[in-house]
């Protein structure tokens, strides 16, 4: 796996066959967008609009999501979107442990090409993925953690606002407040890069 571009491995990951999810899926949905992205989002799995048009957050989610990106005035092709599973699970169950692990090694080869310096976590699945540990939510939002180097936040995922209590809620709020978080962190200035930390040229 080391050593090729991110096409390369789309190209291969849509043969994929490493877990049950390969015999139900239309299509491999790998991911979308800058491959020199600053910022990544990760979502949980593809839903029935994703698996058609083998793009993440393409539904209604993905129209939120969009929304919120704009209100910080970042275009959604300037960020990298992905999922910590690549297919859809039949009628958009929770993802099985053996699943989540035999889509990990596609997830961290991504995050290595892709790079990004901020890694935002979109609800309970691709938090648990990057904390480690079965968090809350609503315990863990907005707060920044450093996973391998990277600034992480977690937020409440889009989907959450739809199926629960929608843009006047208390957590649309958050979600949007997490938003500001994520911009703040995309303005600071990078971290020095190891070789400045040693003080050479
Ligand atoms: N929900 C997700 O978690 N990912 C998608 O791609 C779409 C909906």
């Amino acid at each position: 796996m080391s050593g090729r571009t991110l096409e390369e491995a789309a190209r291969e990951a849509a043969t994929c066959t490493r877990c049950r999810l390969a015999q139900g899926r239309t299509q491999v949905v790998y991911g979308v967008g800058n491959p020199d992205a600053e910022l990544m989002f990760l979502g949980e799995a593809p839903g029935y609009h994703e698996d058609r048009q083998g793009e993440p957050f393409v539904g209604a989610a993905g129209q939120l999501l969009n929304r919120l990106l704009a209100e910080i005035g970042i275009p959604r092709e300037d960020v990298y979107i992905n999922n910590v599973i690549m297919c859809r699970p039949p009628n958009n169950r929770d993802p099985f442990d053996d699943e989540l692990e035999a889509c990990r090694p596609w997830l961290d080869e991504r995050i290595r090409l892709i790079d990004p310096r901020v890694i935002v976590t979109l609800g309970n699945w691709a938090t648990r993925y990057v904390l480690g540990r079965q968090v809350s939510i609503s315990r863990v939002r907005g707060q920044r953690f450093t996973w391998n180097g990277r600034t992480v936040i977690p937020t409440f995922h889009p989907a959450a606002i739809l199926h629960g209590g929608g843009e006047a809620s208390s957590q649309m709020t958050a979600l949007r407040a997490d938003f500001q978080e994520i911009r703040r962190a995309l303005a600071e200035a990078p971290p020095p890069a190891p070789q400045e930390q040693l003080g050479r040229a």
